[in-house]
């Protein structure tokens, strides 16, 4: 059985689903109910054979696993696109030891995470030319106008991504140009000029330094991938034992 959490469009996953010996089911879970739901019932299609389980659910806290019809040998954990990363170190152990509850002594997880590389590579990859990542970005603000009643002027506001070496992150945010008042709802919030809103923070590791927060979890290093120039990883972590079988 394979779960993926933060499954989204599922597309990397019919990747696995491919290549994949006997899947008996895919567990996507993910908190975008509708979106699962529709790619849930677009995988039925293509995998007649797997039993599609989609769980609306925060893989942050605890939620009830859906039993596959089929039996099973093996649950392996699919996370990939390094949505980890977002995550403090101290957040990952706390996500790293969940998950091991889940897989049990016979599991797998199979997880992408960003490599350490060359700053500028970061930075230019949060803070692009185009400018598509500060548009990703101001766009909360535009949610806020919409979806809640809010009156950001986004003229005002600036995105800003920087690199912190000594937490290997990169930390984003918007920033207020101008002391000014906004209203959200029936909520004033005061800005004064230069402060900050964070919004995302992405936490870079080396495979080493991954493998070494998994460890207290029971999780041993199996195998690992990275494209030709070291940029991102994909680990296979199992449990303490497992890996000299
Ligand atoms: C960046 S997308 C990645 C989608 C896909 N896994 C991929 O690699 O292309 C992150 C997905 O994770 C979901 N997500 C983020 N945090 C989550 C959480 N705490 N619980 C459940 N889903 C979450 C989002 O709704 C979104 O669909």
């Amino acid at each position: 059985m394979l779960i993926e959490f933060g499954s989204g469009s599922s597309i990397k996953t019919r990747i696995l689903l491919d290549a994949l010996i006997d899947p008996v089911a895919y567990v996507p879970v993910d908190v975008s109910e509708e979106h699962l739901l529709m790619t849930a019932d677009d995988l039925r299609s293509s995998y007649p054979g797997i039993e599609i389980c989609p769980v609306v659910a925060d893989f942050t806290k605890p939620f009830s696993l859906p039993t596959a019809k089929a039996p099973y040998s093996h649950v392996a954990l699919y996370f990939p696109g390094s949505t980890i990363g977002n995550y403090t170190p101290e957040e990952a152990a706390g996500l790293l030891a969940s998950i091991a509850k889940l897989l049990g002594p016979q599991g797998g997880l199979l997880i992408g995470i960003d490599l350490q590389k060359d700053v500028s590579t970061i930075v230019a990859a949060y803070d692009d030319s185009q400018g598509v990542t500060a548009k990703f970005n101001l766009n909360l603000l535009e949610r806020i106008n919409r979806e809640l009643n809010g009156d950001f002027v986004l003229p005002n506001f600036q995105h800003k991504a920087i690199y912190n070496s000594t937490d290997h992150r990169i930390e984003i945010s918007i920033v207020s140009l101008v002391d000014q008042n906004v209203m959200v709802g029936d909520t004033v919030v005061n800005f004064a000029k230069g402060e900050k809103i964070l919004t995302e923070y992405s936490h870079k590791y080396s495979i080493e330094g991954f493998a070494e927060l998994a460890r207290p979890h029971g999780f041993s290093l199996h195998q690992q991938w990275t494209d030709s120039e070291g940029l991102f990883g994909l680990l296979h972590l199992v449990p303490d034992g497992a890996a000299d079988e």
